[in-house]
């Protein structure tokens, strides 16, 4: 049943966190209109879609996702117009547009909530989670907010608790409501119906709760190695994640995006340490999310034994057909280019890894040119996280988008103080000057994406193992009915000899003056380095 490849499938994206791409208003903070202004260079680089993270209506205490309004665009964006316009020139450029969908919960100033709030026989009461305090005046249950502490806020004027996962200004919607569930596939219908290309649906194992919201149980072996998920970790989610009504309603949402014309994708923020159940959000029958994002090479220590175990585990539970997505980074993760990450000198290993995997790949914003983490105290956070709980703060990767050497990179007006800080290498790690080396991250990612497109084992071909590799080694190869290509990773500071990568040459490396040139069986690498060998010889 071999169906034509999906845009999706041949296709990479990258991620626009709207607030820190390019600011075209000139107040300190990025928009629809500065996006506009930077397609061509996206086209440039070669991406096939966009995922823009939330520009609607919204307080901005979670910076847009904590929504207000589903059906609009807020001011500080720009306006729907913008919207129309940055939707018809993408498509212009052939470049789709992916919308992020945030179903798990409302601001408290949605009109939705506002109502439910108003009074305990609201209609809407029932669109969230309100329950009755225990009999000491506790909250209903033991469950935590994501974002520290419990996860039910008192209402003083109805005198009764309501659920957030997140910060108490983002109450839970109550999907199993049919009003919300219609409500919610109305926001998507009319993001569909203006001509978006998908959805990426945040949190997806949340939206469903365990109905008698039970209390979960204490985690007696919390990782604290995944520090980013903080306290969060002391309790094992087994009734507030992941719950199996999840997957009727991704079908339901599946149908929904398969009754519009033109391959509308979803992909889902898919959060799971365990292999089979991340993979589960693909439907029995492939009948859910078509690209559950995977976090376990994130999650992942960049050694190459975690990696391995994180690439080849993902490979080995995807249902037959299935396609897997990659990712480095993102706005909730240290970038990957940072020292607590892999680390500069590992900046285009990683770049050259996602882009040869089988599989979707995503590139955060700024990765393309080996962007790190800047640094905000807890004092000066913007994100609201780092003063609930320092040290989880997510502005480091927020940092504006470093497209030149003049003041503020190029992202605002130079006498405009950016809403967060420019880093402070902005002057030597830019869009413009590194466009112009040949020998830089930017061009070696424009590179890859090309021949990822042109390269049919690159775009479709399996994914093997290989091995066994010398300690720091990760590889894996690529085969297709034209051949194979064998992608070698050195993670590791010092050289390494791989036997059997070749003998072949070099379609593409990190070290781009060894391009085209020819591979004995023993593949050398130098510190830091890798190579993708196009193998000869096979009989
Ligand atoms: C997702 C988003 C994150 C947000 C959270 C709550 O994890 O990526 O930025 O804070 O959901 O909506």
């Amino acid at each position: 049943m071999q169906q034509e490849p999906r845009w999706w499938q041949t296709g990479a994206v990258y991620q626009v966190y709207p607030r820190s791409f390019a600011d075209a208003g000139g107040d300190g903070t990025g928009d629809l209109r500065g996006i506009i202004g930077r397609l061509d260079y996206l086209a440039w680089l070669g991406v096939d879609a966009i995922w823009i993270s939330p520009f609607y209506p919204s307080p901005m205490l979670d910076f847009g996702y904590d929504v207000a309004d589903y059906t609009d665009v807020d001011p500080l964006f720009g306006t729907m117009e913008d919207f129309d316009d940055l939707l018809a020139a993408a498509h212009e450029r052939g470049i789709r547009v992916i919308v992020d969908y945030v179903p798990n919960h409302t601001s408290d100033r949605h009109p939705w909530f506002v109502e439910s709030r108003s009074s305990r026989d609201n209609p809407k009461r029932d669109w969230y989670f309100w329950r009755d305090a225990r009999a000491d005046g506790s909250p209903p249950n033991n469950w935590i907010s994501m974002f520290a502490g419990s996860a039910w806020q008192w209402d003083d004027a109805t005198e009764q608790f309501y659920l957030h996962t997140f910060l108490p200004e983002q109450a839970d919607l109550n999907w199993r409501n049919p009003e919300v569930k219609q409500a919610m596939f109305d926001a998507a219908r009319f993001w569909l119906d203006r001509g978006v290309d998908g959805f990426r649906i945040d949190v997806a194992p949340l939206v469903m709760k365990d109905p008698l919201l039970r209390d979960n149980p204490e985690n007696p072996e919390p990782d604290w190695k995944r520090s980013r998920l903080g306290s969060w970790l002391t309790q094992l989610h087994v009734n507030d994640l992941n719950h199996p009504d999840m997957h009727p309603l991704y079908r339901d949402f599946r149908r929904l995006l398969d009754s519009y014309p033109g391959d509308r994708v979803s992909i889902g923020e898919l959060h799971h340490p365990d292999f089979e159940r991340w993979a589960a959000y693909y439907g029995e029958r492939q009948d859910e999310i078509h690209v559950p994002f995977n976090f376990h090479v994130i999650n992942s220590p960049w050694t190459a034994t975690d990696i391995r175990r994180a690439v080849e585990g993902v490979q080995g539970v995807l249902p037959p057909g299935a396609w897997a997505s990659w990712v480095l980074g993102n706005h909730d993760q240290p970038r990957f280019a940072s020292p607590e990450r892999a680390g500069r000198e590992q900046a285009k290993v990683g770049m050259l890894m996602l882009l040869t995997l089988r599989g979707t790949p995503t590139i955060y914003y700024g990765e393309e040119i080996g962007m790190v983490d800047v640094p905000v105290s807890t004092a000066d956070a913007r994100d609201p996280l780092e003063r609930r709980e320092p040290g989880r703060g997510r502005d480091p990767e927020r940092s504006p988008m470093q497209w030149d050497a003049s003041p503020n990179a190029g992202f605002t007006a130079a006498n405009v103080e950016p809403w967060l800080p420019v880093a402070p290498d902005f002057a030597d790690i830019n869009v413009a000057g590194q466009a112009e080396d040949p020998d830089s991250i930017l061009t070696l990612t424009r590179d890859l994406l090309r021949l990822r497109r042109e390269h049919p084992i690159l775009h479709l071909g399996d994914f093997e193992r290989f091995g066994p590799t010398p300690d720091g080694v990760f590889a894996f190869r690529r085969i297709g009915p034209s051949g194979q290509l064998n992608v070698v990773l050195n993670l590791t500071a010092e050289p390494r000899s791989v036997p059997g990568a070749g003998p072949g040459r070099v379609l593409i490396g990190t070290r781009r003056d060894r391009d085209g040139a020819p591979l004995d069986a023993d593949v050398e690498l130098g510190p830091n380095e890798a190579v993708v060998v196009e193998q000869s010889g096979l009989s």
